[in-house]
């Protein structure tokens, strides 16, 4: 693919969100040692994407400019680097690019590893949106949280905020494969889409009762998996078992002030922050459990590359019933 150009879209200056995005002709890239070149099928976009374009993360991301955004792909591999052995050209295969991101684009550079091979069951816009919500709702739910997603355990309380999100679509669907009472939180056009997720008890955030997280039941939460932003720990303290966790996922300064508090006054509720990276087996977990019909991905909407941009205003307003994938036309 040497000279060959391609599409791609891509950024030179923090801010500005859809507007600063342009579509750019650039050439195809070349797969290094370790690397293949994927001809992208389909791309998610996560709130951490524009996070990064407004300059959360400044000056380590983006790495630099201009900067072809995303990072959770799904393609098909057209030409393979020095050293990469456990992938072939026209293996189907959905990974997560990492820091150089580079997935809005028709091609892109991606490490064999966390790369997985995608089963023709699981289509390349429902593998792209696993990467980042599924990987972090798994990660969040077994390794921070512990549970065990077979029935083999006590029945555990879960409350999911933002049940309705990337993520919390995610973390509804995969708590209910343990023994868990499920109760998630979201707008009250989402109730009936959130419970048919499997949830057991809905709570609409606008509402007293939402804002207050109390089960309807009256249930107590042994796990919390926090999935927005707003709320204080005293209303999370009030619902939780006396050893009762959050995980926070969008953890601010308010987050890291709370856990330090907590974990000086031997406090036995706690309060975690978590950022994931996700990792090969979490996705191919992932992977294996869409293709045995027990988790499912829901798509807000879908735009083609040359609307890229729509997608990306979609992400930003905060108000995706499940994820937005962006497209390459064939
Ligand atoms: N730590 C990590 O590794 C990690 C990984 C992924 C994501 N995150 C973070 O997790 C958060 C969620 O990400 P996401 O991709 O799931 O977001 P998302 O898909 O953009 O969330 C959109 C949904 O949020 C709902 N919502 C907005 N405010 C709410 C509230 N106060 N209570 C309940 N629901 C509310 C909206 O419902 P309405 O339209 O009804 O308002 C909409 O359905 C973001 O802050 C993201 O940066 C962290």
């Amino acid at each position: 693919m040497t000279g060959k150009l391609m599409q791609a879209v891509s950024y030179d200056s923090y801010g500005k969100g859809a507007a600063g995005l342009k579509h750019v002709e650039i050439p195809v890239p070349t797969p290094g040692k370790g690397e293949m070149l994927i001809k992208v099928e389909a791309v998610s976009i996560n709130p951490v994407d524009w996070k990064m374009q407004n300059g959360v993360a400044r000056p380590v991301f983006p790495p630099k400019f201009p900067y072809v955004p995303l990072t959770d792909v799904a393609g098909e591999v057209v030409e393979v680097g020095s050293g990469v052995e456990k992938f072939k050209v026209g293996d189907k295969i959905v990974t997560y690019l990492g820091r150089p991101g580079g997935g809005l684009a028709e091609y892109a550079l991606a490490k064999e590893s966390p790369a997985v091979q995608r089963p023709p069951e699981v289509s390349a816009a429902d593998a792209s949106c696993l990467v980042v919500a599924g990987c972090t709702a798994l990660h969040a739910l077994t390794v921070s949280g512990g549970l065990k997603l077979d029935k083999s355990e006590q029945l555990t309380n879960v409350l999911v905020t933002n049940g309705s999100g990337g993520v919390g679509h995610y973390a509804v669907q995969l708590a209910k494969l343990g023994n868990t009472h499920v109760t998630a939180t979201c707008g009250a056009r989402n109730i009936e889409f959130v419970k048919s997720l499997g949830a057991d008890e809905v709570l609409d955030y606008k509402t007293p009762e939402g804002a207050s997280l109390k089960s309807p039941s009256g249930l107590k939460y042994d796990l919390v998996i926090h999935c927005t932003v707003g709320i204080p720990w005293s209303t999370f303290k009030a619902n939780l078992t006396p050893t009762g966790k959050v995980i926070d996922l969008t953890p601010g300064g308010g987050t890291i002030w709370n856990y330090a508090v907590n974990k000086l006054t031997f406090s036995k509720k706690q309060l975690l922050p978590l950022i994931v990276v996700p990792k090969g087996e979490e996705i191919e977990c992932l992977v294996n459990l869409m293709k045995e019909g027990k988790i499912k991905t829901v798509i807000d909407s879908r735009y083609p590359l040359s609307r890229a941009e729509e997608g990306w205003a979609k992400s930003m307003e905060g108000h995706a019933t499940g994820k937005v994938v962006i497209e390459c036309e064939t």
